[in-house]
């Protein structure tokens, strides 16, 4: 509860400072690798939709999932202006429940921010959803702080809990990690285990 107020406040109160509008280079390596099978592509936890609308330009339907419906009208609107409105899809919905959406088999998922916020239970779910959903070979590209502290268990993640907890269904292919000021953080390429079809 504490944790949806907290999002619709930043997005209320103006433009939060992860908001950046810019894709990072993360992000545009993965989809110039030439090595995503084809199909669409979900950013969970999308914001104001900057990197939806990125996925929707390299030629993917491209789809975005936030909780704060501020978020969802400004990416709508970005996607418009962007001249992409046709190959996106939005939902305002709860990225712990996946199964609840009408969603095609992607071959490309994203999340920067919105997992290492999410409670033990969430993640659990949100795993599995996502496995659910992904097409076998398909990569998942995550950006997550670390805790601040060790035994924080409400903002943060480390590498042992995301390999405890994704590697039933994906590889967990390289971590890259990085301290930005005082908050360490890491990139997290994974794919979907099984063989593309
Ligand atoms: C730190 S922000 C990052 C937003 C975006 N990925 C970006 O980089 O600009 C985390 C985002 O996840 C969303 N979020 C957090 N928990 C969520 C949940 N359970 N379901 C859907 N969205 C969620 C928040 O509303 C917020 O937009």
């Amino acid at each position: 509860m504490l944790h949806t107020l907290f999002y619709r406040l930043a997005y209320g109160l103006g433009r939060p400072p992860w908001d950046t509008g810019i894709t990072p280079p993360e992000v545009v390596q993965a989809l110039a690798s030439g090595t995503i099978p084809e199909g669409a592509a979900l950013d969970l936890g999308c914001g104001t939709g900057t990197n939806v609308v990125y996925l929707a330009r390299q030629g993917r339907q491209a789809i975005g999932i936030d909780f704060v419906p501020a978020a969802i009208a400004k990416a709508r609107a970005r996607a418009r202006q962007a001249g992409v409105a046709e190959q996106v899809l939005f939902f305002v919905a709860d990225v712990t429940h996946l199964e609840a959406l009408p969603l095609p088999r992607v071959a490309f998922a994203l999340d920067m921010g919105c997992f290492h916020g999410l409670s033990s239970e969430g993640r659990q779910r949100y795993a599995e959803g996502l496995a659910a959903l992904m097409l076998p070979g398909g990569h998942y590209l995550l950006y997550a702080h670390e805790p601040a502290l060790p035994a924080d268990r409400s903002h943060g993640v480390n590498a042992e809990q995301v390999q405890v907890l994704f590697t039933p269904w994906f590889n967990v292919e390289r971590i890259e990690r990085s301290g930005e000021r005082d908050r360490a953080s890491a990139w997290y390429w994974m794919n979907r285990k099984g063989s593309p079809s």
